[in-house]
């Protein structure tokens, strides 16, 4: 499909806008603005843990965690829990982006991953859980592997020059809404656009290798699955992410902190952050 003169072309940056507390939305809308201004095809994703945790503890719904029996801990998404986390993740913080890249001058479109079927996915299997002692199977968590994007429609969007933000939920083929990783969903994003880079941006300088020390930034690595003996928590889901986009074959990954200055340029020019490049590929030659 051939570009407009409003349109964007070319290998896109997909940039991750995350959810965690902390994370700030201006620098990432200021950066991504010059980036469009500049003619390149950019797309947008945000999560939104903070605001699902807060709305869920408004409404008095705790999320509850569970034990598998491969020992693993998972936070339970029920039907109640996901409705509450889709009003947070597209009402709140997706409208959030969109406006402040409106604000910009930047025509955004939010998009879950239901809205034109942007993002399919595989609903997960039953859980397995233990409990007290015993197994429980649990078939009313609401979660997936993201299967297919609507490349299609990502193009028509970049030949009029809109920008998609786009968040999970994501659908199933049955027409499920279920929860999936936005780390993923980025991932997923980058791999079936053939993106030039994904930068993922966080609450955090990047990847810490001590995680209560922000000066134990780890500045580069082209060992994306081998880092994650230094991650916790859900740092690990997003290396887990970070290693699928460049199997995928894209060339560089970019964890670095929201709230730098210039923080998408800071990432791509390799300023801050943690910068991961495909296995054995020099750093400098990683295209950014
Ligand atoms: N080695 C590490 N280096 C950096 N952060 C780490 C590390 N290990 C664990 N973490 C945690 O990972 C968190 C970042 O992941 P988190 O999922 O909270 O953010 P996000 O992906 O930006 O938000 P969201 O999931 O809402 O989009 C940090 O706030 C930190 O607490
Ligand atoms: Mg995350």
């Amino acid at each position: 499909m051939s570009a407009t003169s409003v349109g964007h072309a070319g290998p896109p940056v997909v940039v991750k806008i995350g959810g965690a507390a902390g994370v700030d939305l201006d620098g990432a809308c200021e950066d991504i603005a010059e980036l469009t201004r500049r003619g390149e095809r950019v797309v947008v994703v945000n999560g939104g843990s903070d605001a699902g945790e807060r709305l869920l503890s408004s409404l008095g719904l705790a999320r509850r965690e569970a034990t598998t029996v491969s020992g693993n801990v998972v936070r339970l998404t029920d039907a109640p829990t996901l409705r509450a986390l889709t009003m947070a993740w597209v009402g709140e913080v997706n409208k959030a982006v969109v406006l402040a890249l409106l604000a910009r001058g930047v025509s955004a479109v939010g998009l879950c991953g239901a809205d034109g079927r942007v993002l399919t996915a595989n609903r997960r299997a039953p859980l397995k859980l233990q409990e007290e002692g015993r197994v429980r199977i649990d078939r009313e968590h609401l979660a997936g592997e993201v299967t297919d994007i609507n490349v299609a429609l990502l193009d028509a969007l970049a030949s009029v020059g809109q920008v998609p933000v786009i968040c999970p939920p994501a659908v199933t083929a049955d027409h499920v809404l279920v929860n999936v990783d936005a780390d993923q969903v980025a991932a997923a994003l980058a791999v079936r656009l053939g993106a030039r880079a994904l930068v993922m941006l966080s609450n955090v300088p990047g990847l810490l290798a001590d995680p209560a020390e922000p000066s134990s930034l780890v500045r580069e690595s082209d060992d994306a699955r081998g880092s994650m003996r230094l991650a916790r928590g859900r740092m690990r889901y997003k290396l887990e992410a970070a290693a699928r986009a460049l199997e995928g074959g894209v060339p560089v990954v970019h964890v670095s902190a929201a709230r730098a200055a210039r923080p998408v340029f800071c990432a791509l020019e390799g300023l801050g952050g943690t910068r991961f490049t495909q296995p054995g590929r020099a750093v400098a030659d990683a295209g950014a």
